[in-house]
């Protein structure tokens, strides 16, 4: 049987998900136009190495550029001519956007609406674009489940994932380009992000300092392994568009309470937490809990790896980068 390639645009190419993604994408031999501006919200030095890796596909050609300037993000894809696109590029993390909301309206309302745009104007058939477990704000039903009301978004960024579903029913209302949003819950491996609980709790432990722990960790998490959401997000561009417009919960093969989540890492670590119990951040939510009943039923979405699996490997692969990661510059808050 011939084997079928495709050229993929992935936006936040750079970025701990999308980097993920390209590279998996490129080992099945597809063809990948990675997009990214390389914002400095966490030290761009991870994302370099990052997009090195990448480079030494063939088959991957990057371009750093603004999705929130239409104009050149329009002429590369018209230069590429991608069979379609995954969005991952975005202002991420709620703590930031307490304090420059104006970077979430950019990158997550004006860039997103500019991919649909030169979508529609390219008539690709289908945009998969990031949103977040966030949008379910303040429903308190657990777990989750995409019928779920998501009105009542506490953050600015997850009000700009929320838009981001609204202006994916117009573009697909309007124009019917097959729109699949990607809802995430804590992604976490091996490149991740900086901001992040585990890659912040495992280098603080390890230098020492106090780890902060918000809610005094009362909080509950779908932990998703990098590799999970990366073989969901897979299988969905792997089905042939058919002008659908869905959202999909693609949560881990867990969920589990934060400081269980300390303790797993304690015991990879072979070191004790100094834990630094702070009140509720502003804007965070006390529990994300996927269900993927829907994920699995259309697309065989199976998260694998367990938590212990998953932190030991993240744990290896620090000490391994340990020199290196230890000088990245603190996250912007
Ligand atoms: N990691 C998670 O736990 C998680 C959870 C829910 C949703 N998400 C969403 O998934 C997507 C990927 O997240 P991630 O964890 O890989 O984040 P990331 O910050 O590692 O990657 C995002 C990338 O987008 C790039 N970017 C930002 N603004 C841009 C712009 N205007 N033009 C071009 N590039 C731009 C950044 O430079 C970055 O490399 C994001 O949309 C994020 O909101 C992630």
């Amino acid at each position: 049987m011939k084997k079928i390639t495709r050229k993929i645009v992935v936006t936040g190419a750079a970025g701990f998900i999308g980097f993920h993604l390209a590279h998996t994408l490129l080992e099945k031999g597809w063809r990948v136009v990675g997009i990214d501006s390389i914002t400095d919200y966490y030290d761009p030095r991870i994302k370099q190495k990052r997009l090195a890796i990448l480079k030494k596909y063939p088959k991957f050609r990057f371009y750093r550029t603004n999705i929130a300037k239409y104009s050149a993000l329009e002429t590369i894809l018209r230069k590429e001519k991608p069979d379609e696109i995954v969005h991952l590029a975005a202002q991420a993390g709620v703590r930031y956007s307490l304090s420059n909301p104006w970077a979430y309206v950019e990158s997550n309302e004006l860039g997103t609406l500019n991919i649909f745009e030169a979508a529609k104007r390219l008539e690709l058939p289908r945009v998969l674009y990031a949103s977040s477990s966030s949008v379910y704000g303040l429903n308190e039903a657990s777990p989750m489940k995409e019928t779920d009301r998501t009105d009542t978004q506490i953050s600015v960024y997850a009000a700009t994932k929320k838009a981001n579903e609204a202006m994916a029913h117009s573009y697909h209302h309007l124009y019917g380009t097959e729109m699949i949003g990607l809802r995430f819950f804590t992604v976490y491996g091996i490149w991740g992000r900086p901001d992040l609980a585990l890659f912040k709790f495992v280098k603080n432990i390890l230098a020492g300092k106090p780890i902060d722990v918000y809610n005094r960790g009362k909080m509950k998490r779908s932990f998703t392994h990098i590799s999970d959401v990366v073989a969901g997000i897979t299988a969905l561009l792997e089905r042939t568009p058919r002008h659908r417009n869905e959202v999909y919960n693609l949560g881990g093969a867990e969920a589990m309470p934060l400081l269980d989540f300390i303790t797993l890492i304690e015991a990879e670590l072979g070191k004790k937490a100094k834990k630094h119990l702070m009140p509720m951040q502003a804007g965070d939510v006390k529990e994300t809990v996927a269900d993927c009943s829907k994920a699995h039923r259309d697309v065989g979405f199976a998260p694998k790896t367990s938590m212990q699996k998953g932190v030991a490997e993240f744990v290896a692969w620090f000490r391994e980068n340990e020199r290196f990661l230890l000088t990245l510059r603190e996250p912007k808050q």
